[in-house]
């Protein structure tokens, strides 16, 4: 499996405390910015594939808007039900003033 790292958006585009969702190699990536660091998970929940763009963000994790479960966006762990199973995790970047995920094809 291979991955490079593709410039997704400006990091101006994503203040602190906000996240975008954006399309990488086929894959829905939801970028995080907490106002402390850059994180890029899958943005769909491991539940039932809701999308986890609109959920309640903390400084570690980021919650599915439809039964409750956390994520923490470092490691993509289901911090509780009920969802059970990771999301995905992505190296994320920024270069130039653009944010840049590695996303494996
Ligand atoms: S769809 Fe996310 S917790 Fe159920």
């Amino acid at each position: 499996m291979t991955s490079s790292f593709v410039r997704v958006l400006k990091a101006a585009e994503l203040p602190a405390t906000t996240r975008k969702a954006v399309e990488v190699a086929g894959k829905s990536v939801l970028i995080c910015n907490t106002g402390e660091r850059l994180y890029a998970i899958s943005s769909i929940c491991s539940h039932a594939e809701e999308k986890l763009d609109c959920g309640r963000m903390g400084r570690t994790w980021i919650a599915c808007p439809l039964h409750g479960a956390r994520f923490e966006l470092a490691t993509g762990r289901a911090m509780n039900p009920p969802a059970t199973k990771p999301i995905a995790t992505y190296e994320v970047r920024v270069v130039e003033g653009w944010i840049e995920v590695a996303v494996p094809e």
